[in-house]
């Protein structure tokens, strides 16, 4: 109701509230490779259009007088209370979107009190989003690095900045075949963007002193061991940040070009290269993160019921059903399609989050009514970050939490327990 006084007394909504034209305002407020980025997906986009479509083959089916004039939105997640069923699903590179970036999505994340999944691939160190969200839920998401020690690293770190729990993406040991990038010959990380998690990384500030004093002793004849150079998180952070801007700016004076031929911005992002991802993972190597951290482990990416089952054995204590957005493979099974036999094989031992292809609270409410315990947006938050920075993040959350609220009373539900198989028809 407070979505609607708004409106009512004639104040303009910060961000458009229609998914599509949010989407269109995005595209306006960013530059075309950003927003490429942002909205594309793997191939022909066909998960992408697989995600939205099995949305619509769900049906609503309401009840009526069943006195909803209270309605609670909150569920039980990893022991605790939790006033909606939504979070925020880990978004890459956020400064693609607005400068502000992770700091701008963290302060909305904890307005609202919706934990806050920070992304491996951020824009802005998990230290410096922790310091914005004060004692607000959030988790850490781990791509799986092929350097054991700075997975390790970025557990601890994610345990002192008080994440709640890690989720480790499985989808992405490769990345997709990203049709809008590859046309635009665009990969953020190699302008070093969203590389901050490692260049804020003791373990890798190692590995980049070592790339450059190999790259020093080859230089030098007989191949005798230069001077080792003094590399630390902060001198990284610089060193990249002065080059992005170099790289932007026309103006470029002389201190900087001298900084910009400085082999460090190249050294740490050939380094993130070498040790972004893992594609001999097995489960075996999930045993590794349950030494480092007694926090809850979720598995981001399992879409197979068999994987579940497996999930289970190796004794994680949660999934999300996920393809990533459709940006991995093209022509996968829709997130959505994929929840219910994953569903029946967990038999409610775990949480199950879903995401992809939830553009609103009518949306989370089909995701829950099948059996999710929690959804994940994705896109939809990055788009109000594009638009209006964390006052667009929150708008954009908002308003889902108004329209499953809407929906359920509408739906004569009035808790998230209400909302069962029952309350859907397959549409015809
Ligand atoms: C993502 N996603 C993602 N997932 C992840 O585990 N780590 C990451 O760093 C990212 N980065 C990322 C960047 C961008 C620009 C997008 C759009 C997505 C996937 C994300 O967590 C989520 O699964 C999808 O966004 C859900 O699909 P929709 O709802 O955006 O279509």
């Amino acid at each position: 109701s407070e979505v609607y006084r708004a409106g009512l007394s004639g104040t303009r909504p910060t961000v458009p509230v229609d998914s599509v034209a949010l989407e269109r305002a995005a595209r306006k407020a960013t530059t075309a490779e950003a927003f490429a980025y942002l909205a594309g997906g793997a191939g022909a986009e066909a998960t992408m259009a697989a995600n939205r479509a099995a949305f619509d083959r769900w049906r609503i089916w309401p009840r009526v007088l069943r006195d909803v004039s209270r309605r609670d939105l909150s569920i039980e997640l990893l022991g605790r209370r939790r006033a909606t069923p939504f979070l925020l699903s880990p978004i890459g590179v956020a400064e693609l979107a607005h400068p502000e970036a992770d700091t701008a999505v963290g302060r909305a994340a904890a307005a609202l009190d919706v934990p806050y999944v920070l992304s491996n691939q951020a824009s802005r160190s998990m230290e410096e989003v922790t310091a914005e969200m004060g004692e607000a839920s959030r988790w850490f998401q781990l791509y799986w690095s092929s350097h054991d020690e700075l997975n390790e690293s970025f557990v601890r770190r994610a345990e002192a900045c008080g994440c709640e729990a890690i989720v480790v993406t499985l989808d992405t040991h490769l990345l997709g075949w990203r049709t809008r990038d590859l046309d635009a010959a665009f990969l953020p990380f190699s302008r070093g963007q969203g590389i901050a998690q490692y260049t804020s990384d003791p373990v890798f500030a190692d590995l980049v002193r070592e790339r450059v004093s190999r790259l020093a002793a080859g230089g030098a004849a007989g191949g005798a061991a230069g001077p080792r150079p003094r590399i630390t998180p902060a001198l990284l952070v610089s060193a990249l940040s002065i080059a992005r801007a170099g790289a932007r700016s026309p103006l470029i004076d002389g201190g900087i070009r001298a900084s910009l031929r400085s082999p460090l911005p190249r050294a740490a992002i050939e380094t993130f290269l070498d040790v972004f991802a893992d594609p001999g993972l097995t489960w075996e190597d999930l045993a590794n993160l349950r030494e480092w951290t007694s926090l809850p482990i979720l598995l981001k990416g399992v879409m197979h019921p068999s994987d579940a089952a497996r999930a289970l054995d190796s004794g994680v204590d949660g999934l999300v059903v996920s393809n990533h957005g459709g940006r991995q493979i093209d022509g996968a099974v829709a997130s959505l399609d994929a929840l219910p036999a994953v569903l029946e094989r967990v038999g409610g031992r775990v949480p199950v989050v879903l995401d992809s292809g939830v553009r609103g609270g009518a949306d989370a409410f089909k995701a829950l009514a099948l059996g999710a315990t929690a959804v994940g947006i994705g896109r939809p938050y990055a788009y109000g970050l594009a638009v209006a920075g964390a006052a667009g993040v929150r708008a954009v959350v908002r308003n889902h939490i108004a329209e499953l609220d809407l929906t359920m009373g509408l739906a004569g539900r009035s808790s998230i327990a209400e909302i069962g198989r029952d309350s859907l028809a397959a549409a015809p």
